[in-house]
C-alpha cells in the first residue's frame, strides 16, 4: 500500500481520484484550502482519508501534508480562464507559486513522483489539429501561462533535482461534482445545470467551437498510470479522448438525455477562449498505456444523473455563500 497526497482533493477531479485510490486500497491524504472545492465532495469517504485544510503556500501545511508520501497527484489550482483574466495575481499565486512551493517541499520530503494537472490551454489557438505535445505552446490567458509554467518547473525539477514529475495536459474534463454554480464554471456543467433548471444555456459565440470533452474517469486512469510508467519522468502527455465535439452538438446530445431543449442565449465570444481543441493521445497510449474507456455519451448520462440528484442542494448552498454572483 502506498501513501498518496491529492492536492485539491476536495475539488471535482481531485475527489474522483480520492475515490478511485480508496477503491484500490491505497492510503490517501488530501490538502485543500476549499477555495473552489467543497468538503461535501469527500462526504462519502469521510473517515477513510486524512484531510488537511490548508494552502499550498503555507509551508507548515505543506510539510505536514507531504510527510511519508510516496506519490503526489497535484490537482490544486484555481482552474478558470475568465477568473485568471479578471484577477491574474490570485491565479498566479495558487497555480504558479503554489506549484513551485509543492515541488520544493516534495523534493525535500523524498517523494517518488509528482503527477501534475497541466492543461490543454497551453496550445492556445494554433490552427493545427490534433494538438501534439511537440507543438510550440501558445498560451492565450494568464491561466494558460501559469499552467505551462508548472510543466516547465516539473521538467526542470526532474532534470536538476531528480524529483520525478509527469505532466498531464487535461482536455476539458467533465463529470459528477464539477461545480456548475459559478460564472467561471466549465461549459458542460453550466449547460447541464441550465437544461435541468429549464433556463436558456448561454453560448459564447456561434456554438461551432469544439472541444475534446473527456469524462473524468479517463483523467483518473491517466493519473494512476502516470505514477508507475517507467519512461514518463520529466515528460508531458495529452489526456483526452481524441474526438472533437461542437458546443451545438453537445447541447443536442444533452437535450436528448434530459428531454428538454430551451433555446440557447448567444453572447460574444470570450477573450482567451480557444476555437477548437482536439488531443493526439498517442504518446500517452505508448508511454503510459492510457486508453480512454469512458465515452462522451455515457459520461454525459452519468453526469446528468448526478446533477439531477444534487443540483438543488448545490445552488442552495451557492446562493447562501454568494458564489453565484458574477464578482464571486
Ligand atoms: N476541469 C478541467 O477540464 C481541467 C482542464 C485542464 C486542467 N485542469 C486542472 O485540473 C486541476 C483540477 O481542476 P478541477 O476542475 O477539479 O477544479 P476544482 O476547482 O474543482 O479543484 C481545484 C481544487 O484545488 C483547491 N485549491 C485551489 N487553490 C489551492 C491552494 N492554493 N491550496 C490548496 N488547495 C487549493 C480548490 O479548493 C479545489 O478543491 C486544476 O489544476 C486544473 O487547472 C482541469
Amino acid at each position: 500500500m502506498a501513501l498518496y497526497l491529492v492536492t485539491g482533493g476536495a475539488g471535482f477531479i481531485g475527489s474522483a481520484l480520492v475515490r478511485e485510490l480508496l477503491q484500490r486500497n491505497e492510503q490517501v491524504r488530501v490538502l485543500d484550502n476549499l477555495s473552489t472545492g467543497k468538503k461535501e465532495n469527500l462526504d462519502e469517504v469521510r473517515g477513510r482519508i486524512e484531510f488537511i485544510e490548508g494552502d499550498l503556500l503555507d509551508p507548515r501545511s505543506l510539510e505536514e501534508a507531504l510527510r511519508g508520501v510516496h506519490y503526489v497527484l497535484h490537482q490544486a489550482a484555481i482552474p478558470s480562464v475568465p477568473r485568471s483574466i479578471a484577477d491574474p495575481l490570485t491565479t498566479h499565486r495558487s497555480n504558479v507559486d503554489g506549484t513551485l512551493a509543492l515541488l520544493v517541499a516534495a523534493k525535500q520530503a523524498g517523494v517518488r513522483r509528482v503527477v501534475y494537472a497541466a492543461s490543454s490551454s497551453a496550445y492556445g489557438d494554433t490552427p493545427t489539429l490534433p494538438k501534439v505535445e511537440t507543438m510550440p505552446p501558445n498560451p492565450l490567458s494568464p491561466y494558460a501561462v501559469g499552467k505551462l509554467v508548472g510543466e516547465y518547473y516539473g521538467r526542470v525539477f526532474t532534470d536538476v533535482y531528480q524529483l520525478e514529475t509527469v505532466s498531464l495536459r487535461y482536455f476539458n474534463i467533465f463529470g459528477p461534482r464539477q461545480d456548475p454554480t459559478s460564472p467561471y464554471s466549465g461549459v458542460l456543467s453550466r449547460f447541464i445545470s441550465a437544461l435541468l433548471r429549464n433556463e436558456p444555456p448561454v453560448v459564447f459565440g456561434d456554438g461551432e467551437q469544439s472541444r475534446d470533452f473527456t469524462f473524468v474517469a479517463n483523467a483518473v486512469q491517466a493519473n494512476l498510470l502516470a505514477c508507475a510508467a517507467p519512461n514518463a519522468a520529466g515528460k508531458v502527455y495529452n489526456i483526452g479522448v481524441g474526438q472533437r465535439i461542437t458546443l451545438n452538438r453537445t447541447l443536442e446530445a444533452l437535450g436528448n438525455i434530459i428531454g428538454n431543449r430551451p433555446e440557447p442565449h448567444h453572447e460574444d465570444a470570450r477573450a482567451g477562449d480557444v476555437r477548437h481543441s482536439l488531443a493526439d493521445i498517442s504518446a500517452a497510449r505508448r508511454d503510459l498505456g492510457y486508453e480512454p474507456t469512458a465515452g462522451f455519451e455515457e459520461g454525459l448520462r452519468q453526469t446528468v444523473a448526478w446533477y439531477k440528484e444534487n443540483l438543488a442542494a448545490l445552488f442552495k448552498q451557492a446562493d447562501l455563500t454568494g458564489a453565484t454572483q458574477p464578482g464571486a
